[in-house]
Order: structure tokens, then C-alpha cells, then sequence
């Protein structure tokens, strides 16, 4: 039986968990879930990750446009970020970044509102996570420019670019896909990853690690992926959640 599970990156709004939500929440404590962070991909998404914040203590929130998100997008979409972002359980800008696997279309939108966010987690001190599908070149290139706090999650970049993010001072998510056949390139960069930038995470309810690939993720089967990554990296799986946890907690400030 694990304990000291923290996971960084969850998505307990999506409707995936319309019928069972309570009943999820109320017992992932008991699957040694110390904190997870829920994430925004839009605004009504991030008010509703508030909302779970405040009914759960051990609930955190990010708040922020996914690149998939940022057509439709109110004038004063800034504003509503910054305002949701003054609570006390927001912990991040996120999740923000580029996606050019769904969307080629927009491209230019999509770093517009990347950058507009990036300058509102400086101005905020917040970090920000980072969302980058298909996008690694002008992901780093925004990224060096502005030198955030902050996670690549769910990273899918190479051995070279890992070593930028590192360079930039930035912390590495892993989840379900580490577990993957084809994880190879990721298995290379976790090989390569100092410890104290390693976080864990689910993107539930995407994402869930072998051997419950397919099903619906939730935070209790992060054990999979720190027992992959103690594989990888001969620690023990409890030893790599209680890593994962002290990163979370340190680039979070929770
Ligand atoms: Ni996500």
C-alpha cells in the first residue's frame, strides 16, 4: 500500500466524472492521495476547479486556457484568470501552452494567449503548466523567452529538449504514458531526469497507466507510474512518490 501520493496535474471537472464525483473525492485519502491539483482548460472549467478547492482540503486549483480552448475567448478573459487566480488554493497558471496536434489552424492564437498567460503568472508569481503536443520548437523558443516557474507535463519531448527545460530551471511531468509500449523517448528522459525535477500526475481522466490503459485515470493509479519509473530508475516506487511529492510541494508553495 503506497502513501504520500501527489498528484500535479487532474481534471476532476470533466464531465467523465459527472455520476461519481463525490464518492471519487471523498475517497482518494484513503488510497494515500495527499494533494492533487485540478486543472483549468477554460474558464468555466477553472471557476469549477475553485469550487472543488474549497470543498476539499486536499484539492488544489490551476487556472488557465488550454491551446485547444482559445477560439471564443471573452475580451476580458485576462481579467477573469487574474481574479480567479487571488484564491488562496490557486497554485498555478495552467493548463496553458501549445497543441498542434489538434490544431494547425491556430497556430498564432494559440501563442498569443500562451504569452498573454505566461506574462500573467510573472506578474502573479504563480508557475504555470505547461500543455506542448507536436509544438516542442516554439514551446522551448516561448519558454526561453520568458523563463517561467513552472512544469512540462505529460512530457513528450526529447532527450535534448528535456535538457533545455532543465537548463530553464523547470520541472518534468510523467504519467500513464511513461507506461506505454511506446514510451520509448520518454523512458530515455526519465533516465536522464535528476530526481528533484520529477512530478507525477495523471491528466485524468485521460491517460491511465498500463495495465488500466483505456479505462477512466484517477489519482489512485499513480503507483503504476512510480513503479515504472523505480524500474527505470532502480529507486524504490515509494521512494519516487515521496521525490515526486516534495518537487510538487516545493514548485507549488503548498
Ligand atoms: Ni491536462
Amino acid at each position: 500500500m503506497y502513501k504520500n501520493i501527489f498528484d500535479s496535474h487532474a481534471h476532476y471537472t470533466d464531465k467523465a466524472f459527472n455520476d461519481d464525483r463525490r464518492n471519487m473525492l471523498g475517497s482518494l485519502k484513503e488510497s494515500g492521495i495527499c494533494g492533487v491539483i485540478n486543472c483549468g482548460a477554460d474558464l468555466e472549467s477553472s471557476k469549477e476547479a475553485l469550487k472543488l478547492s474549497e470543498e476539499y482540503d486536499y484539492i488544489y486549483f490551476a487556472c488557465g486556457i488550454h491551446p485547444e480552448e482559445v477560439e471564443k475567448l471573452p475580451e476580458n478573459y485576462l481579467d477573469i484568470l487574474r481574479e480567479l487566480a487571488q484564491h488562496e488554493k490557486c497554485v498555478a497558471i495552467g493548463e496553458i501552452g501549445l497543441d498542434y496536434y489538434w490544431r494547425q489552424d491556430t497556430k498564432e492564437k494559440q501563442k498569443e494567449v500562451f504569452e498573454k498567460q505566461l506574462l500573467l503568472a510573472e506578474e502573479l508569481n504563480l508557475p504555470i503548466i505547461v500543455h506542448d503536443r507536436e509544438a516542442h520548437g516554439d514551446t522551448l523558443e516561448i519558454l526561453k523567452k520568458h523563463k517561467p516557474q513552472g512544469v512540462l507535463h505529460c512530457f513528450s519531448g526529447s532527450v535534448e529538449m528535456a535538457k533545455e527545460v532543465l537548463k530553464l530551471g523547470m520541472y518534468i511531468g510523467f504519467g500513464g504514458a511513461l507506461t506505454f509500449k511506446n514510451a520509448r523517448k520518454a523512458i530515455e528522459v526519465a533516465e536522464m531526469l535528476p530526481p528533484n525535477r520529477l512530478l507525477l500526475e495523471t491528466d485524468c481522466p485521460y491517460m491511465a497507466p498500463v495495465p488500466m490503459r483505456g479505462k477512466r485515470n484517477d489519482s489512485s493509479l499513480i503507483p503504476f507510474v512510480a513503479e515504472k519509473m523505480g524500474e527505470i530508475t532502480g529507486l524504490n516506487p515509494q521512494e519516487v512518490l515521496n521525490i515526486a511529492t516534495e518537487n510538487t510541494k516545493r514548485l507549488f508553495n503548498v
